[in-house]
């Protein structure tokens, strides 16, 4: 385990299961992690109870209280900013970060996305998939900017869609592979193996990898 901890702010707008993937490995010690705050565009977010649950601080920003997006964002960079966070994790929020909060955590901010990117993006990728007929989908980690699913990939893994599959089916596969690649793509920014050249993402290999 390393000595100190990388701080993540997590943002959320609803149920919050990916935020709860990384609640329960940073506990399990699976990473070395610590969820440093959790904001939400929304009150009656899930994600803020597993938050408040797991004694981590909880954050409720709403849009419609600022005037500007811009003092939206600098409302976000500055919870962000009181919890010394490192990286910031989009994890199901549904909105736009503004130049606000990108600025201030360059190449420190990253969405999980669950299909291929650029294939599917926007707010229906599983459904989008399906409904294409695509044979193979899957989830995408990456890093955030001011477009929608569009940053350099840092990770990808593939999901299958069967003969069979209804699509509460492939939902529930695409949140399972969800569930283990958040956590671990973290772990790589803990490890600082996550680097930026150009539009590539590098991740260099792990350090059992390199004796
Ligand atoms: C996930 O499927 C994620 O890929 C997408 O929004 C969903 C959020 O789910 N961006 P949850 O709030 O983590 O349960």
């Amino acid at each position: 385990m390393a000595d100190k901890k990388l701080r993540v702010g997590v943002l959320i707008s609803g149920s919050g299961t990916n935020l709860q993937s990384i609640i329960d490995a940073a506990y399990a010690g699976e990473i070395d992690v610590e969820v440093a705050v959790v904001i939400s565009n929304r009150q009656e977010a899930r994600g803020l109870e597993r938050a408040e649950k797991a004694h981590i601080p909880g954050v409720w920003i709403d849009r419609t209280a600022h005037k500007t997006f811009h003092s939206y964002n600098m409302a976000i960079r500055d919870a962000l900013k009181e919890h010394k966070v490192d990286l910031v994790v989009m994890a199901g929020y549904m909105r736009l970060l503004g130049t606000e909060v990108l600025k201030e955590y360059p190449n420190r901010v990253i969405n999980i996305h669950p299909a291929l990117l650029p294939s599917f993006p926007g707010a229906s990728g599983i459904q989008d998939a399906f409904d294409y007929g695509v044979k193979l989908t899957g989830v995408t980690v990456h890093f955030a900017n001011e477009k929608f699913d569009d940053g350099p990939i840092i990770a990808q893994m593939p999901v299958r869609i069967a003969e069979d599959d209804a699509i509460e089916d492939l939902e529930a596969k695409i949140h399972a592979i969800e569930h283990r690649l958040y956590p671990e793509v973290l772990q790589m920014f803990a490890q600082g193996r996550v680097s930026i050249e150009g539009r590539i993402a590098r991740i260099a290999p792990h350090p059992s990898e390199t004796r």
